[in-house]
């Protein structure tokens, strides 16, 4: 069988910007049989990332995460239908995803490294298991009941940065379902503000781009901010890290306007932003959603039932072809989605 797949042509150059011409596509035959254990799948959605971006990297800069080999098969988190099997707990026309799904049409793999999911969970909509019901969902929903002590009548104030994107959409919508009084987005375009205020109900939402963020936090957070849901670090965070309240909480998911530099993670705080954590007792610490998959599954389906009932609403940008897989990437890098970037590869 032929198939299409995309491999890592280059690693991001000097500046450290990726583009489409880092990544290959190339047509591969895939030897018939299979072997025992493993199952064919079709793949039906592909994800993509910013972690990704250290993984273009010779050294990623993270003990969990590997790099990616050039002129080998990139993978990330997919999704896709069992079409053979010779594993006996995949049979045909089961629904599997894993963190490592090849960036391939089809691909053969061990079906133990599969993880069987109930399409039902998400109503059909088999896209939602890469965001909402899947790891940035996770992301938003454990960030926030680990790090970021939000308690029912207390009055707090959450800020969330990239907050039109995949995690920051959702962890949003949490903040203002487990009790903020009010939920302020921080993103970067006009559209976006639009979506954050009137489709997913953020109290404000803020242009970085186009507004002058510690004017708009002032206006939009009169009582301060009491926690703060992080995703891109840099100068945004300094401002809104200025505007917290003593004893507030950062939940440290991202640092993604760092991800081009050659810095380490989390990356340096200016003296001026540490200070503020000193002197206010803000509590900043990392978190890697990867550390509680013990409470995954309960907290999908929790998520699963917030969606079902209407009171979270998913956005993505969906693309087609594995062909526009290196775009697709780029282009979240800088911005181009709204909600969880998938890429749809077969139906
Ligand atoms: N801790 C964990 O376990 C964990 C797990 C998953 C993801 N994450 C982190 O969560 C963050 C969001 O990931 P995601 O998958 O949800 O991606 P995403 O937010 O859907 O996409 C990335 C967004 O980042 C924003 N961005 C890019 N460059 C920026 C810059 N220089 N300054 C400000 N914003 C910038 C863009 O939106 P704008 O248009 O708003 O610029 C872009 O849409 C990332 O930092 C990621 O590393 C952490």
């Amino acid at each position: 069988m032929k198939v299409q797949r995309v491999v890592l042509n280059s690693r991001p150059g000097k500046n450290g910007v990726p583009v489409p011409e880092n990544f290959r596509l190339e047509e591969i035959t895939l030897a018939p049989d299979l072997k025992n254990g493993e199952v064919l799948a079709r793949t039906l959605y592909l994800s993509v990332d910013p972690y990704m971006r250290c993984r273009m990297n010779e050294d990623t800069g993270a003990d969990y995460l590997t790099p990616w080999r050039l002129s080998e098969c990139v993978d990330g988190g997919g999704v896709g239908v069992v079409e053979s099997s010779l594993c006996s707990t995949c049979s045909e026309g089961d629904i599997v995803t894993s963190f490592n799904w090849p960036w391939q049409t089809h691909a053969v793999m061990t079906g133990s490294g599969l993880q069987k999911v109930d399409p039902q969970l998400v109503d059909g909509h088999l896209s939602y298991f890469l965001g909402a019901v899947g790891i940035t969902g996770l992301t938003a929903l454990l960030g926030i009941r680990e790090k970021g002590h939000v308690t029912k009548g207390a009055n707090q104030t959450m800020v969330v940065s990239g907050a039109a994107g995949a995690c920051g959409s959702i962890a949003g919508q949490i903040g203002r379902l487990d009790g903020c009084v009010r939920v302020v987005g921080i993103c970067g375009s006009d559209e976006k503000c639009k979506a954050l205020v009137e489709d997913l109900g953020f109290s404000a939402a803020i242009n970085y781009r186009l507004e002058d963020v510690p004017t708009r936090l002032k206006e939009s957070c009169p009582n301060g901010i009491d926690v703060y849901f992080d995703n891109v670090g840099g100068a945004i965070s300094d401002a809104v890290i200025a505007q917290m309240n003593n004893g507030s909480r950062v939940i440290l998911c991202g640092q993604i306007s760092q991800y081009n530099k050659d810095v380490p993670y989390p990356p340096p705080l200016s003296d001026e932003t540490q200070e503020n954590l000193r002197s206010k007792k803000i509590t900043r610490e990392r978190f890697t959603v990867l550390s509680y998959m013990s409470k995954a599954d309960a907290s999908l389906y929790e998520l699963s039932q917030w969606i079902k009932s209407g009171q979270i609403k998913v956005l993505e940008t969906v693309v087609d072809g594995i062909e526009t897989m290196g775009d697709a990437f780029c282009s979240m890098m800088k911005g181009g989605n709204i909600g969880k970037q998938i890429i749809k590869i077969s139906q």
